[in-house]
């Protein structure tokens, strides 16, 4: 049976814009994440603290962060790699959630965050345990649980055993990053199965790239099984700085069209997002990746 209601988490703010290589200011940043709020999305990832010498783009999250005009019940999660990071998250103000993000795939730790698997967990640790003490809520992700840019397959093992990992570090919930967006439905569902076995499902998100155009069906697949919590990017922005040829999240609009057409409750509106896609596109000066976009706005 399918789940009656589903939430969509917005990450295109950070995973849309990271590996933009044009700046975009914080301001136009932060009307985006506004317009996301406005159209009814709850959770808008909407940076990182990460080293600027690797993903320069989300050097001016403070800024964006003290420009959002805050709603309530909206929360604004970061990405936070180690205590560096949740340093400048603290100094920055108003963060009440992060990210730490590992993965199921060693090749890809290394290039992403410069070290294994075993010693991000580590580093997360103290990361988790210092930002539940401020208060925090702490989201974990799991990349490349359908495949890895580098390594190819990536047993389900894997992916469970990271994701039990991050879920005993205090992560109230494990995002699994389709990273390259290789995955099928069945593979997925797969992978979901093992996860479940170690993390309740409720717990579990999908966060699927589009890069082989197969994320609304493996979307559709993994709440089948479950799943009732899905990442995507407005206006399928995107990619990962880490892994080559990559392309966006599967875009929001599209999700919601999918869920509005089944009668899924999202508490977003259509309109009001396809307008915050066209705007951010606008802005970048280049079409929509969401194909629901064009087909309603013509562009
Ligand atoms: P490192 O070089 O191993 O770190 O990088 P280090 O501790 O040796 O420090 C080196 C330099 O970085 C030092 O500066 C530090 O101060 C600085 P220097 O002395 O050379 O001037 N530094 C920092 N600066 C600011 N903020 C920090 C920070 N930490 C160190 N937090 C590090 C390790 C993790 C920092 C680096 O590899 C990094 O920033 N990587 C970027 C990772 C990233 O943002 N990737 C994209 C997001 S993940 C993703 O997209 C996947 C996801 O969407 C799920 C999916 O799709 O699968 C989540
Ligand atoms: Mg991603």
């Amino acid at each position: 049976p399918l789940p009656k209601s589903v939430k969509m988490v917005e990450v295109g703010p950070r995973d849309g814009l990271q590996n933009e290589p044009t700046p975009v200011a914080p301001a136009v940043k932060a009307r985006l994440v506004d317009m996301l709020a406005e159209a009814g999305l709850t959770a808008i990832e909407s940076g990182s603290f990460v080293s600027p010498k690797w993903v320069p783009q989300m050097a001016g999250t403070p800024e964006v962060l003290a420009a959002i005009t805050r709603r309530p019940g909206v929360s604004y999660p970061v990405l936070v790699p180690n205590l560096k990071g949740l340093e400048a998250a603290e100094q920055a103000g108003g963060v009440d959630e992060i990210a730490v993000f590992g993965a199921a795939s060693e090749s890809f730790s290394q290039k992403n965050i410069n070290c294994s698997i075993d010693e991000s967990l580590a580093r997360f640790a103290p990361v988790a345990e210092r930002a539940l003490a401020n208060g925090w809520r702490v989201r974990g992700y799991v990349s490349c649980v359908l495949g890895c840019p580098y390594e190819g397959e990536i047993a389900p093992a894997k992916v469970a055993e990271v994701a039990q990992k991050l879920l005993a570090m205090g992560c109230y919930e494990i995002s699994l990053g389709d990273t390259v967006g290789t995955g099928t439905p069945v593979k997925a569902q797969a992978m979901i199965e093992a996860v479940a076995q170690v993390v309740p499902v409720e717990k579990l998100a999908a966060h699927f790239h589009d890069t082989y155009g197969q994320a609304l069906a493996n979307i559709l697949a993994v709440m089948e099984k479950g799943v009732a919590v899905v990442d995507s990017s407005v206006a399928g922005l995107g990619g990962c700085p880490y892994a080559k040829g990559a392309s966006g999240n599967v875009a929001s609009e599209d999700v919601l069209y999918m869920l509005d057409g089944m009668g899924i409750e999202t508490g977003v509106d259509i309109d009001r997002l396809i307008a915050a896609g066209a705007y951010i596109s606008g802005e970048l000066g280049r079409p929509t990746g969401s194909k629901v976009a064009r087909a309603r706005g013509g562009c």
